[in-house]
């Protein structure tokens, strides 16, 4: 792990009118850093993400990249520029096949690396695109073997597949395409928004196994995760949220059992729910142990757990 973080946001404040959905936020990730973000339903979680990777504007803060600031950039600029991310409800192109939707992620990452001279740059690729010369098929097929590539990492789940339009699939197929088009812009960090919701016991643990297949690669990944076990097993460094605020930071089993991130948990769950939950039945799974209004983890998860790593 280098000393210079990749990311860093600091004071990273959003307003919806008048709650602070996140309030002065500080974060750095380093180089082949696993960062783990958890908290209560409604705690700024994926309003966070969203400043950083430029789904939503911040009111106060600012975003840098390997030290380049892009607080603010549109999110197909941060594509471009390797933010790759993926989204709590799961977003594909669902008329597309999963290998479509993969070639989306390559082009995007070939499109970054191109000339950006204006006019001539566009014109060339159209150009490109209707004679087609042979370096443009070339280029074209190694874009499909990377991503056929890219697409086995999930076995035999999206392989059979590949030529299907993903409204076809099933959610947890959705959810691993979105991932795999995650992939396919090499992206210098990977921001993972509860990419097991929805998912059962065993699609949950075939989910984990290919995360920390990511990690093992020395990936960079941002991930916000529910279930706990997954978050001790897979993360480096844990930070809590709580009304928009980070309430502790450091080590998994640290967090786990500090007392302010269990406090936060339980006074959402004891006091019937706290926020209202979205209705969504992904929701409440927690540590696949019970389902409460909130997200909150049962009270014995984080004690007997014990205080040992
Ligand atoms: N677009 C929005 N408009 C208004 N309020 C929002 C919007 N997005 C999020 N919020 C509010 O911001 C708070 C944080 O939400 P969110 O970031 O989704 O939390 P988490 O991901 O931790 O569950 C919640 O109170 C939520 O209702
Ligand atoms: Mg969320």
């Amino acid at each position: 792990m280098s000393d210079q973080p990749i990311l860093t946001a600091t004071g990273i404040t959003r307003r919806f009118g008048g709650i602070t959905a996140v309030d002065q936020v500080n974060l750095h990730v380093h180089e082949g850093e696993f960062l783990s973000v958890i908290g209560p339903n409604g705690a700024g979680k994926t309003t966070l993400f969203n400043l950083i990777s430029g789904q939503d504007r911040m009111n106060g803060g600012t975003v840098t990249l390997d030290g380049r600031d892009i607080t603010n950039m549109r999110p197909h600029k941060m594509a471009e520029i390797g933010v790759a991310r993926t989204f709590q409800h799961g977003r594909v192109f669902g008329n597309l096949t999963v290998m479509d939707n993969v070639l989306v992620g390559c082009h995007t990452r070939m499109k970054a690396a191109r000339s950006s001279v204006p006019v001539v740059a566009p014109v060339l690729e159209i150009l490109k695109a209707l004679i087609r010369p042979a370096s443009v098929r070339a280029e074209e097929e190694a874009m499909r073997a990377e991503a056929r590539e890219i697409i086995a990492t999930f076995g035999e789940r999206l392989t059979p597949r590949i030529d299907n339009p993903t409204y076809s699939l099933s959610y947890a197929n959705r959810r691993r395409v979105e991932i795999a088009r995650a992939l396919a812009l090499h992206p210098r960090i990977l921001i993972l928004d509860e990419p097991t919701a929805g998912m059962n016991e065993s699609e949950t643990a075939e989910m984990q196994e290919i995360i920390a297949g990511l990690k093992a690669e020395g990936r960079t990944i941002l991930l916000i995760e529910h279930k706990l076990n997954m978050v001790m097993q897979l993360s480096d460094r844990v930070m809590a949220m709580d009304n928009g605020r980070v309430i502790s930071e450091g080590k998994p089993y640290e967090v786990r059992n500090d007392p302010k991130v269990i406090e936060a948990y339980l006074g959402h769950s004891t006091i019937g729910g706290g926020r209202p939950a979205s209705g969504d039945p992904d929701e409440g799974s927690a540590v696949g142990v019970a389902r409460t209004r909130c997200d909150a983890p049962v009270a014995g998860q984080f004690t007997l757990a014990g205080g040992s790593q």
